[in-house]
């Protein structure tokens, strides 16, 4: 049986999605009572679901691809052309191994050594500043630290231009005008460096440590046991700096989530590791971050009575699903003691998406993204001291990404 999708009328809804950002799907889900819905994206028929079920159709490979799910705007800034998010099947499989095999606990710690390091120098500077915009402060700690991690080498007067430059490609994918082509630009410029690079490794003139991202991704043989064209190993380098400069805007409202409720810093200072991470993942669930993400449908086919059209654009609610009253109780309390009896179910806390690591396109930076943020926790509740000075903390549930309006400032920074 075969019923018909609810379905919002019109010609177009792309300005709608604009308009309402991370709510758009929700509102929907909401109005229709349907966890899925028709819509028209970008001048076609589009779906829209969200919640467990749908998250979990919508990382069935059999069912739904990634080719030509990702529009030119997206291509063009934040993913780059042919990388890992654009490949399906065996390819995608054997691309996403490279990515994974970075991700050992050995791997991991060394970007959290850098990270510490890099924000203790950081601490030291801001002792002298009138005021610090953490924002802007952090995403540089963490393009220092992934640079060194990834084996790119960078020049002390070069890296205020290219941690703006690496903010850029996430801050303009939903912006429109100037500041979108300034994403276009600095991804232009960007994967001309890295690319530079490449030659270098490969003729010998660079010779970054084996266990970097830059070492292992130009030596990478494809299925064929071709070398990846230099072009695309820059795509996948900034594949991994990016997202860890990215993780600059979880930091944010993680010092506003201290700020806002004192008796999380009370209990964060007395607790261990397990309720820092607790905290974190609350942090991960409650704040906007990805609103979603597309596939195509692969193969015609019915789900729930419903039909699904071979080609259809096809958007996971990532926001909504994470807010998702079936799934959580009270969504919008900012409660990190839901997690101490939290079941890890891969299909309903996606705030990096959902499905494996391995075989499917879950984020492979989850695990680094958390223990980075658990480092910065104690950085920001041990090891120093400062003070929030009057200043606009709210953050839209339209502008994607969602970043505090003050990008949050501190002052009177003391080493403890
Ligand atoms: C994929 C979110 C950090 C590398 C993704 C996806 C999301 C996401 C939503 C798409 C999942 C899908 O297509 O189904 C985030 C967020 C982060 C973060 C919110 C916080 C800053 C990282 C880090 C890295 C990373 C630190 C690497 C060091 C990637 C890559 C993919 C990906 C390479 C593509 C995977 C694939 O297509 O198989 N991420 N991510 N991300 N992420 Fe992350």
């Amino acid at each position: 049986n075969v019923n018909p999708m609810p379905k919002e009328e019109g010609l177009d809804h792309t300005l709608s999605l604009a308009r309402e950002g991370y709510l758009y799907i929700p509102n929907r889900r909401h109005s229709f009572n349907s966890n899925i819905f028709e819509t028209r994206l970008l001048g076609k028929k589009a779906i829209c679901m969200g919640g467990k079920e749908a998250a979990e159709l919508f990382y069935d490979e059999e069912k739904f691809m990634r080719q030509g799910a990702a529009p030119n705007r997206v291509l063009q800034t934040l993913f780059g052309a042919k990388g890992v998010q654009t490949l399906d099947g065996a390819d995608h499989k054997h691309r996403k191994e490279m990515f994974m095999a970075l991700m050992s606990q050995e791997g991991i710690k060394d970007l959290i050594n850098l990270t510490r390091n890099e924000w203790e120098s950081a601490i030291a500077k801001w002792e002298d500043m009138d005021e610090v915009v953490l924002y802007e402060e952090v995403q540089e700690i963490l393009c220092r630290a992934a640079c060194g991690w990834a084996g790119v080498p960078i020049q002390e007067d070069e890296i205020q231009a290219r941690t703006k430059e690496f903010g850029s490609l996430f801050e303009s994918v939903a912006a429109i005008g100037p500041n979108h082509w300034l994403g276009r630009a600095a991804r232009n410029n960007i994967e001309r460096w890295i690319s530079g690079l490449v030659e270098e490794v490969r003729n010998n003139k660079l010779n970054p440590p084996e266990n970097t991202a830059l070492h292992q991704f130009s030596w990478h043989r494809d299925a064929t046991g071709n070398l990846l064209d230099a072009e695309v190993v820059a795509v996948e380098v900034v594949n991994i700096i990016r997202p860890i400069v990215a993780i600059a805007i979880f930091i944010n409202f993680t010092a506003l989530a201290i700020h806002q409720y004192p008796e999380e810093k009370v209990k964060l200072q007395s607790s261990d590791q397990k309720y820092t991470e607790m905290f974190v993942q609350e942090i991960r669930r409650f704040y906007p971050f990805f609103p979603l993400v597309a596939a195509r449908v692969k193969k015609d086919f019915i789900w729930n009575g419903y039909k699904f059209d071979v080609g259809t654009l096809t958007l996971l609610d990532l926001y909504g699903t994470n807010h998702d009253p079936t799934i959580w109780d009270n969504p919008d309390l900012f409660n990190p003691e839901r997690f101490s009896e939290w079941d890890g179910g891969r299909y309903s806390f996606i705030p990096q998406g959902g499905g494996e690591y391995h075989s499917g396109h879950r984020c492979p930076g989850e695990w680094i993204t958390v223990e980075v943020m658990k480092a910065v926790v104690d950085q920001l509740i041990n090891q120093m001291e400062f003070e929030v000075p009057e200043q606009d903390l709210s953050f839209s549930l339209v502008n994607m990404p969602s970043i505090p309006a003050s990008k949050f400032v501190i002052n009177h920074v003391k080493k403890k």
